[in-house]
């Protein structure tokens, strides 16, 4: 392999910022950035799994600077807080928390839906914003957004959550433009299900599983490290020519029609 061809899947002297870093997908991502070479800032409310998080990493990656920074998405002034503790470089920008309320539209609070969209949607937008000039000094950058194969089409997840999501696919293409000139790609993956706490609250009811894998033509979920390691390749300079797109990492399920 040639010194070039070798940069292009490294990410050494990178730093990237994973909100839900402290579990499922995001806990896993931060694992495989930084085996790639990347130090990280690790987002989440709860400090003691952030701090259980950061000691997993830098337990198996000692060289790697990793910060952890307990903060509440859904509220405001936590992410201009978090936006302004972040100094110095920001080369990758992951917006990966995420919550759900499942519950059918009738029996839903404004206030449920709101929940929602605040964590799923609104934060993503907020950090996008407000840390757009770290991620400008920075360029080459980019910012990976976790969105769900639930943006792209009905799955029983219930609409909140659904609506966040093809928001978060949208806002994925029109930030991919906006920023195209700064040098900043932007890109999303839609995940079906992918073994984590959260989707355990529902595959752990065998009739639930049983139904999902029958409409996943590989007939199994995902593993988090393989969702991890899509967004990953999207974060590398491989990925530099790729920007507005979606990547289903989802066993076949988005294109079984029948
Ligand atoms: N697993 C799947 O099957 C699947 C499928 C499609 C899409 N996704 C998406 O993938 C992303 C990660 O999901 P996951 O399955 O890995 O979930 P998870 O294991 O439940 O992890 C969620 C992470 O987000 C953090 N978080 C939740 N609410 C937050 C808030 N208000 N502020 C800051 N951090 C918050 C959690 O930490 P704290 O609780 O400590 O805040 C945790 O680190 C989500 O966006 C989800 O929608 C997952």
């Amino acid at each position: 392999m040639s010194p070039d061809q070798a940069s292009a899947w490294r990410l050494d002297g990178r730093r990237a910022v994973i909100t839900g870093g402290s579990s499922g997908i995001g806990l896993s991502l931060a694992h495989e950035l930084a085996g790639l070479g990347a130090d990280l800032v690790l987002v989440a409310r709860d400090p003691e799994r952030l701090e259980q998080a950061r000691l997993s990493v830098s337990g198996q990656f000692p060289e790697r600077q990793i910060d952890v920074r307990p903060a509440d998405l859904a509220r405001a002034e936590d992410r201009e807080r978090l936006a302004e503790a972040i100094d110095g470089p920001v080369h990758v920008l992951v917006n990966n928390a995420g919550i759900n309320i499942r519950k059918p539209v009738s029996e839903l609070s404004l206030e449920e839906y709101e929940r929602v969209q605040a964590v799923n949607l609104t934060a993503c937008f907020d950090l996008c914003r407000r840390l757009l000039p770290r991620l400008r000094e920075s360029a080459p950058a980019c910012v990976v957004n976790n969105a769900s194969v639930a943006g792209l089409t009905h799955l029983r997840t219930g609409a909140p959550y659904g609506v966040s999501k093809a928001g978060l696919i949208q806002l994925t293409r029109n930030l991919a433009v906006e920023w195209a000139a700064d040098d900043i790609r932007v890109n999303a993956v839609a995940p079906w299900y992918i073994a984590t706490p959260l989707a355990n609250q529902v595959l752990s009811d065998p009739a639930y599983r049983e139904s999902v894998l029958a409409r996943t033509p590989m007939k199994r979920v995902g593993r988090v490290e393989e969702c991890a390691r899509a967004m990953a390749f999207l974060c590398l300079p491989a990925a530099s020519y790729i920007t507005g797109h979606c990547l289903s990492v989802d066993g076949g399920f988005s294109v079984y029609g029948f």
